[in-house]
């Protein structure tokens, strides 16, 4: 049976100025190549646009460009080309070394007024470049409390994912994102749970298995609970992924929490 990847990915938002980002590539990747993770698990950094290029040369002179550490961006648009002032097609992305593309993070669905279709879109744009998608989903916080949790899960992954989508999709409720609040063991459990129900009526088929992450205040402390869930395959982190140590404590802390899983 083949290895199901493991995916650490790190989202660095608008957030890391140029110089620091380039040296954060360079810390993340000297940490990996001092303890190398076995190959099952995946790490991912998203640098800002201005940042691919540099960061693309970071991991080449590093020997890192791989399927074990790999680059991916926070967004692209739903075109190959064109008079689209201001955006980004998924080709560019490419040119520039990145093998992933973060798509419907809710700050963009909110922010930038995405809608599922427009998401849906920009996955069928990013697969025909050859590029990964990581199609964010999950709920806003009066969304769960009136217990609409699951219909919104439903329609996004319906209005989202492409049929015989390949890629992989993120869990990230919205009120775990930079609020250092984690759901609960159980209900992240049951929300995977329905998940991964969800998943084979959108691909049309159940014998692809669809890498599933979880992301919202992921810290290297809550790493072994969260990857303990055996419909997880990774995280999708934030703000810890702005400091070399933290981001290289979680991808240990996940391997470490998978290694029996994966060796049975
Ligand atoms: P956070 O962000 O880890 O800072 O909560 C996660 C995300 O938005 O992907």
């Amino acid at each position: 049976m083949r290895t199901v990847p493991k995916f650490v990915i790190g989202n660095w938002k608008m957030q890391a100025r140029h110089s620091y980002g380039l040296q954060l590539a360079c810390d993340i990747a000297r940490g990996i190549k001092e303890v190398p993770p076995p190959s099952f698990m995946h790490t991912v950094i998203c640098p800002p646009f201005t940042q691919l290029a540099g960061v693309h040369d970071v991991l080449e002179k590093e020997g890192l460009n791989s399927d074990v550490f790999a680059m991916g961006a926070q967004d692209c648009y739903p075109a190959a080309s064109g008079p689209f002032t201001g955006d980004i097609s998924p080709q560019m992305l490419t040119a520039l070394g990145a093998r992933y593309v973060i798509l419907g993070h809710s700050e963009r669905r909110q922010n930038h007024g995405e809608t599922n279709a427009v998401i849906r879109q920009k996955v069928k744009a990013a697969t025909a470049a050859g590029i990964t998608p990581i199609v964010c989903i999950g709920e806003h916080l009066a969304e769960r409390n009136e217990g609409r949790a699951a219909s919104i899960l439903a329609s996004q992954i319906e209005g989202s994912l492409t049929r015989g989508f390949r890629g992989i999709v993120a869990y990230e409720p919205v009120w775990a994102i930079g609020s250092g609040i984690t759901p609960s063991h159980e209900e992240l459990q049951r929300k995977l749970t329905l998940i991964r129900s969800l998943l084979p009526m959108r691909l049309m088929t159940d014998d692809i298995r669809v890498p599933v992450l979880y992301g919202g205040s992921v810290t290297s402390v809550q790493t072994p609970s969260i990857m303990s869930i055996k419909e997880l395959d990774g995280v999708l982190v934030g703000s810890a992924s702005l400091e070399a140590q933290s981001f290289l404590d979680i991808i240990r802390a996940a391997t470490e929490a998978t290694l029996p899983q994966s060796s049975s």
